[in-house]
Order: C-alpha cells, then structure tokens, then sequence
C-alpha cells in the first residue's frame, strides 16, 4: 500500500520583488509502514517538502498523494486526511499555543475527537515521552526546548495519525533522552500501523531510523538510498 507518493513536487516562494523556488521536480514514494528520510544541508528544502505534505503551505505544483488519495493544490486538507496526517515541527515552541497549559494542547484534540478518558491519556502519553505528570500545569514557556520537543511529539502521538512528518523531532534533546524517545517512536509506529517521513541532519538518527532515505541538496534529490545504503554509509 502506498502511503505517500509525491510526483514533481515544484515549491515557489514569491516575495515583493522576486521569486525564489525551494523546490524543484521533487519526487519519492513511502510505502505504509516505512520510515523514509530526508537529509540534506541547511536550507535546502526538507521542511518546505514536509510542510506542503502537510497541508501547511498548499501553494505548490506537482502531485502528493497520501493514502491514495491527492490533495489539492491551492487548497486546505480536511476531512479523514486531515486526521491521519500529523506534524512534528522543527521549532515547536510556534506550533504550541502559548496561553493554554500542556493539559490543554494535548487533551483538546483528543476531547474535540469525542474521547472519554482525555486525563488519563494525558498522563500516560506525557510519562512515555519522559515527563512528569505535573508538567501538565505548566506553559509553553515554562519549559526547555527539549521539554518542548517531547509535548510536541506526545501531541502527535495522541492523535495516532496513520502519516507522521517529523522535522528534526530529536534535535534539542541531549543523546540519552533521544533514544528513547527514537525507540518510543518506533514501538507506537508498528503497534499502530503508522509511516513516518523523518528530517534529520543526524546520519546516526536516519541510519537507526529509517528504511529509504532521500538526500536533498538546493531543492532537489540527488539521491535516494535503501536500507543497506543507510546502514553501509552510515
Ligand atoms: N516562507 C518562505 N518564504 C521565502 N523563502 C522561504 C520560505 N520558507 C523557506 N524559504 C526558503 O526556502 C529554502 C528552503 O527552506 P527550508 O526551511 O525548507 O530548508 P531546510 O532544508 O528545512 O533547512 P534546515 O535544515 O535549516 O531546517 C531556504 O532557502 C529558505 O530560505
Ligand atoms: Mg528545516
């Protein structure tokens, strides 16, 4: 089954003066299940790629598919699809509200979703991304990146979206703390079916993480690496 396919994939920013294109002829295939990769310098279009995938800027030509299913160019993703795809930003401290309390970010989606025991799920998810339970009273602020980075993957794990993007989800925690997190990651996605596209600069993360990589570099691929790829070129 293939869980995202992404055919000339061409971004284009245009400011007053003059345009700039981020991206250029971009294309990969995830099959379900799979954690695909994308490295490459600073710069060169890894979030661009994962935002429009996300919906996030649907200003962009070419074809995505997610489940089958294309989205739209020019228009926002709603409905199931909207559901089933979940982002992990690189700066989370944007992506979370900074007047409501972790109980709030993470237990509203849930409750809008008509959940029954949104205080419990809360406190489990927050104990298995390695944070107390009173972290749940404190605002965004209030925490460390790191902090930060682990609410902002518990909220997408709550969720359980069938596609996950993660930009650089491990990159302000320190090395002990992100293999746990890693490992969390992978036990949840083959508990619940999950694919994920993973952005990291770290070759370590990708080797231990991902089955296919693609390597960008200013907008485009140059190449796409297997399995024995990632492993043999670390
Ligand atoms: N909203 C925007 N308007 C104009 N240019 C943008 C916009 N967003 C990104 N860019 C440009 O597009 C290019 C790709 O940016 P992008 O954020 O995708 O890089 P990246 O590969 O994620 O880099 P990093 O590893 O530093 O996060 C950069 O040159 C950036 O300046
Ligand atoms: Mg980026």
């Amino acid at each position: 089954m293939s869980a995202l396919s992404v055919s000339d994939l061409s971004i284009t920013f245009s400011g007053a003066r003059k345009t700039f294109t981020a991206v250029r002829g971009v294309s990969f295939d995830v099959a379900g299940g799979e954690t695909f990769g994308l490295i490459g310098p600073s710069g060169c279009g890894k979030t661009t790629v994962l935002r429009a995938i996300g919906g996030l800027n649907v200003h962009w030509q070419g074809g995505i598919s997610v489940f089958n299913e294309p989205l739209q160019p020019g228009r926002k993703i709603s409905g199931r699809l909207r559901d089933n795809i979940q982002m992990v930003f690189q700066d989370p401290y944007s992506s979370l509200h900074p007047r409501h309390t972790i109980a709030r970010i993470l237990g509203e989606p849930l409750s809008l979703r008509g959940a029954k025991d949104v205080e419990a799920q809360v406190r489990t998810a927050l104990d298995q991304v390695g944070l107390p339970a009173a972290t749940s009273q404190r605002y965004p602020h209030q925490l460390s990146g790191g902090q930060r980075q682990r609410v902002a993957i518990a909220r997408a794990l709550l969720l359980r979206p069938k596609l996950l993007l993660l930009d650089e989800p491990t990159s302000a925690l320190d090395v002990s703390v992100q293999a746990g997190i890693l490992n969390l990651l992978n036990d949840l996605k083959a508990a619940h079916g999950m694919t994920f596209v993973l952005v990291s600069h770290d070759p370590g993360v990708v080797a231990h993480m991902c089955d296919r990589a693609a390597i960008m570099g200013g907008g485009v691929i140059t190449r796409i690496m297997d399995r024995a790829d990632l492993s043999k070129d670390g």
